[in-house]
């Protein structure tokens, strides 16, 4: 089986070039190899790799520039993943796409489910939900998975930002008001290839359904306690003190939601997976980096 993986140098394309080897022949492409936002490279590579599934973990991540540049970002993360799904649809391929927290607008006092209304606060959420309903309309089989808060050993994330920022100075001032469940791209590849290996069966056995699921690690915290709790897990850092602020006090580019909370149950039903507490998943991360 060949299975076609974009963004394979980002977060979580990185973890998925190992989880979804035991699966089939994994052809990995990076932006310098293949840039979504080409149509006509993307059939090129589609015509030669013939994938049975496709995985598009490649995406514009940049919440802030994403206000002052919507077209890249609409080009990569909404008309890519149309022209894919509609390219899966002729081929017969599923597809895996990953969406955002970003999709809602933050105001809901309980963890989103995947039927509540979206209502994205910034360019790159609204890039995000079009590439979802690109996927959607395409007639392609599909799966949606909708995570946040990505962190990893490599790349640029709050994880490393704050490790550097603590080896530096005295104070951080975290914004404690936004919440979510801090997600490590390594649970989101395994569990994307737990997922993988149970929909091709279901494919096989023609029980497959398509759908969006939201998949992100268990519990909640602020990004203050994010902070916290890497700190806490590192020797030696210069940091003394972590202090609350309010998102008002830090302004930026974009809006964020304030509550992204996303509940799992839904990906819980559908595929038998209890994912793991986030500090788990940072206690194995911060392993993986050196002191
Ligand atoms: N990061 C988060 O906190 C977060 C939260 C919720 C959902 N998500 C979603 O999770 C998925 C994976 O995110 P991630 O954190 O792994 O992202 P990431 O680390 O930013 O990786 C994205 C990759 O996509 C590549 N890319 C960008 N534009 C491209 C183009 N035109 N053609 C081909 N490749 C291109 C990037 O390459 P270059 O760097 O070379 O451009 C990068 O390697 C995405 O769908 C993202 O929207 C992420």
């Amino acid at each position: 089986m060949n299975i076609l993986l974009t963004g394979k140098n980002g977060q979580v394309g990185w973890e998925l070039q190992r989880t979804l080897l035991p699966l089939g022949r994994v052809h990995a492409f990076g932006h310098a190899e293949l840039d979504l936002a080409d149509a006509a490279a993307v059939r090129r590579t589609l015509d030669e790799v013939r994938p049975q599934v496709i995985v598009n973990a490649a995406a514009y991540t940049a919440v802030d520039k994403a206000e002052s540049e919507p077209e890249q970002a609409n080009a990569v993360n909404a008309a890519a993943p149309a022209l894919l799904a509609q390219e899966a649809a002729k081929r017969g391929a599923l597809l895996i796409h990953y969406s955002t927290d970003y999709v809602y607008d933050g105001a809901k006092a309980a963890p989103y489910v995947e039927t509540d209304p979206t209502g994205p606060l910034g360019a790159y959420g609204r890039s995000k939900l079009a590439g979802e309903v690109g996927v959607q309309v395409s007639g392609a089989d599909h799966l949606i998975f909708r995570t946040s808060w990505v962190y990893a050993a490599r790349g640029a994330n709050f994880l490393r930002t704050i490790l550097r920022l603590a080896a530096e100075r005295e104070e951080l001032r975290i914004v404690a008001d936004q919440v979510g469940a801090p997600t490590w791209a390594r649970l989101i590849a395994e569990a994307t290839a737990h997922a993988l290996r149970q929909a091709l069966q279901e494919r096989s056995s023609g029980t497959f359904d398509s759908g969006v699921f939201h998949l992100t690690a268990a519990g909640e915290t602020s990004w203050h306690g994010f902070a916290s709790a890497i700190v806490e897990g590192r020797q030696g850092l210069r940091v003394k003190t972590v202090t609350p602020i309010a998102t008002a006090d830090y302004p930026l580019p974009a809006a964020r939601p304030a509550n992204s909370r996303l509940d799992t149950g839904a990906f819980r039903a559908r595929f038998g997976l209890t994912l793991p507490d986030w500090r788990e998943g940072l206690q194995l991360c911060l392993e993986e980096i050196p002191q």
